[in-house]
């Protein structure tokens, strides 16, 4: 089966997006199409917006999901910004029993990592790559040379004394309307506690914060560099296309 276009899709805390990917040059051949996630957003609630994304394409292909929490061979294991209802469900059978279609699920920080990796900033680097995405939670992504070591959920750290998603992701900043600076300030916190037990050659930045990487890159302080993610808000999309389109090589 030649595996080139894929329906790639991002499920987040506020949108679930979607849209056909070409997986050998990383790119969206169609617009993004995106429904509001549902409150409470239940398997069968979401399942049911991905049937709708996958009909609003026509499509009957394969698919592939980023969802935000660990995913151990298609199994939610946890869902810290999505209904506890999602653990230990098999998301690879709820979802391809909603479509029709064969749907693969990964985590969404190490969908869109994959996608940075191949076809963004990360490019041919060598060495340790860091990817946090920064929006509802802090997803986190580790490379070294090139492979991953999936599920890593270093977005729950706990920095005084609590988890670190709640003090730095971009949800604290607008939850809690702080000034730019005063979250950049929490955020540096979070990446020199990053750094003191990982030590990455360079830190990517990526979801929805990343768009305004002006207003907090002047004042971090790691040594490591930091830059933004170039896909922005479509890695996480490409990199699900991209990750479903590895396990159906492994299944073809
Ligand atoms: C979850 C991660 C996820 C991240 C970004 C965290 O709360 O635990 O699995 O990657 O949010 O969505």
């Amino acid at each position: 089966m030649k595996l080139k276009k894929i329906l790639g899709i991002d499920i987040g805390g506020s949108g679930v997006k979607g849209a056909i990917v070409d997986t050998k040059k990383g790119k969206l051949l169609t617009k993004r199409y995106r429904i509001p996630t549902p409150q409470p957003a239940t398997p069968e609630a979401v399942a049911n917006v991905i049937k709708e994304i996958a009909k609003h394409f026509d499509w009957n292909g394969p698919i592939g999901v980023g969802f935000p929490g660990v995913i151990q061979q298609g199994i939610a294991r946890t869902a810290a910004n999505v209904d506890d209802s999602w653990i230990d469900k098999d998301l690879n059978k709820l979802f391809s029993r909603a479509t029709g279609c064969t749907v693969h699920v990964v985590n969404d920080a190490d969908a869109a990592g994959m996608a940075e990796l191949k076809f963004g900033v990360g490019k041919g680097k060598k060495g340790t790559l860091m990817l946090i995405t920064v929006g509802t939670g802090l997803g986190t992504v580790i490379f070294t040379d090139g492979k991953l070591v999936p599920n890593l959920e270093f977005g729950h750290l706990m920095l005084h004394g609590a988890d670190a998603e709640l003090y730095a992701s971009d949800a604290s900043r607008t939850n809690n309307n702080l000034e730019w600076d005063t979250w950049a300030g929490r955020f540096n916190e979070y990446l020199l506690r990053i750094e003191e037990l990982i030590w990455p050659d360079l830190i990517i930045i990526g979801g929805g914060a990343s768009k305004r990487w002006d207003k907090f890159f002047p004042h971090l302080s790691t040594k490591a560099p930091v830059v933004a993610a170039e896909l922005m808000n479509e890695a996480g999309i490409v990199g699900a296309a991209m990750v479903s389109k590895y396990y159906n090589k492994l299944n073809a």
